[in-house]
C-alpha cells in the first residue's frame, strides 16, 4: 500500500493506480472512501472483495460534473432543482440508472450518484476521465472512518493506496431517492430533511432499518434525554470498566467529541473506534438532540447501539 500526500505528485501517482483498476482510499467532505475505476467491472468486483460487502449492496457512484451524471443516469426535474441547490455536497441522489455496470448497482435499475465537495476525489475524478465509486472505506458493517488511519488499519494490506486527508464533516452523505414521488429520504445525513423541504417535497419515514447495524467488540449503550447525565454516572457506578463518549469530560474516562453538534459529529466515529482500540468492553455514549446533522449522529448511534436509554 502506497500512502500518499495530497499533492500533484501524489495525486498523479493516485489516477496512475485508478487508471490501471487499483483501489485508492481517500477523505471526502463526509468520510473516508474506497474508490476505483466505475467502469472497470473487474475493480469493481475486487472492493466488494476487499469490503466484505454483500454483492447485492450497491456502491455510491462519484462525479466530478452534471455531464456524468446525465451519462449514467436518468435525470428528472426534482433531481436537477436538488442538483442544483446541493451538488458538490453531503447529499447522494438515486436516479433510474442508464449507463453503468451492474455489479456497480448490485443488479439494481437504480444508481446512487453524489458529487463530493472535497477537492481530492473531484480532481482524481476529473484526471481519469471517469466516475469514481465512493463506498466507505471500512470492511461492511464495521464504523466508518473518518481519518486515514482508520484506513491503514482496517485496509491497508488489502488496497492499493491511501491519500492523506480531512473529512470536514464526519458522518456519511445523506441519501434521497428521486424515482420516487415525493422523494424519499434513506439515509439521514449533514444534508438535513429541512434544507431539502425548502426545495421539495419528502417523504419521510423510519430509515433506520435501511442499514443494518455496526457490528462492534464493545457493548455500546446510549443514553438520551433530561436525564442522561445522572444515568451515565448511575451506570458508571457500576461498571467502572466504561468508556464514556460524550460534549465534555465531566464524567471522568471520557472521549470528548466536543460541544458544538457539528464537532460531535465530526468526531463520533473516530471516538467509537478509539474506545474499542482501548479494549472497552462496555460504551457509554452520550446523545444528542434529533435535530439537524443531530438527527444524523442520533441514527448512527442508534445503528451502533446495544441499547437505548431514554429518559
Ligand atoms: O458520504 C458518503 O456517502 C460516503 C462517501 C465516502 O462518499 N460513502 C458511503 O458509502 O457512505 P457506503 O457504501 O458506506 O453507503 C452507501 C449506501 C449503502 O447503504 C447502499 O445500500 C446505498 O448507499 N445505496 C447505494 N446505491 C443504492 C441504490 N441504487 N439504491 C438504494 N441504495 C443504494
Ligand atoms: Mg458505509
Amino acid at each position: 500500500m502506497e500512502l500518499l500526500k495530497p499533492e500533484e505528485k501524489g495525486l498523479k501517482r493516485a489516477v496512475e493506480i485508478l487508471e490501471k483498476g487499483g483501489l485508492v482510499a481517500f477523505p471526502t467532505e463526509t468520510v473516508y472512501g474506497l474508490g476505483c475505476d466505475a467502469m472497470n467491472e473487474k475493480a469493481v468486483e475486487r472492493l466488494f472483495e476487499v469490503k466484505k460487502r454483500p454483492k447485492n449492496k450497491p456502491l455510491i457512484v462519484g462525479v466530478a460534473d452534471l455531464s456524468q451524471v446525465y451519462e449514467i443516469a436518468e435525470v428528472n426535474e426534482i433531481a436537477e432543482k436538488l442538483m442544483r441547490s446541493f451538488f458538490p455536497g453531503p447529499l447522494t441522489l438515486i436516479f433510474k440508472k442508464k449507463k453503468i455496470p451492474d455489479i456497480v448497482t448490485g443488479g439494481s435499475k437504480k444508481v446512487a450518484i453524489r458529487m463530493p465537495a472535497h477537492e481530492i476525489p473531484l480532481k482524481l475524478i476529473r484526471d481519469l476521465g471517469k466516475p469514481v465509486v465512493v463506498p466507505s472505506a471500512n470492511i461492511s458493517g464495521r464504523f466508518t472512518p473518518t481519518k486515514f488511519e482508520h484506513v491503514i488499519a482496517e485496509l491497508g494490506d488489502k488496497i492499493d493506496a491511501i491519500v492523506i486527508g480531512d473529512c470536514k464533516i464526519g458522518l456519511e452523505s445523506t441519501i434521497l431517492d428521486v424515482t420516487v414521488f415525493p422523494p424519499k429520504i434513506l439515509r439521514h445525513g449533514a444534508i438535513s430533511v429541512e434544507e431539502i423541504k425548502k426545495f421539495i417535497e419528502v417523504h419521510e419515514e423510519e430509515t433506520r432499518e435501511f442499514e443494518e447495524k455496526f457490528t462492534t467488540s464493545a457493548e455500546i449503550y446510549v443514553f438520551v434525554g433530561e436525564e442522561k447525565e445522572k444515568m451515565i454516572r448511575d451506570f458508571l457506578s457500576k461498571r467502572e470498566d466504561a468508556i464514556v463518549i460524550a460534549r465534555k469530560d465531566i464524567y471522568g474516562k471520557t472521549i470528548v467529541v466536543g460541544e458544538k453538534v457539528e464537532d460531535y459529529a465530526k468526531n463520533v466515529f473516530d471516538a467509537l473506534i478509539k474506545a474499542e482500540k482501548m479494549g472497552a468492553k462496555v460504551i457509554l455514549v452520550e446523545g444528542v438532540e434529533e435535530r439537524g446533522i443531530g438527527k444524523a449522529v442520533m441514527d448512527r448511534l442508534y445503528k451502533s447501539a446495544k441499547k437505548v436509554f431514554h429518559s
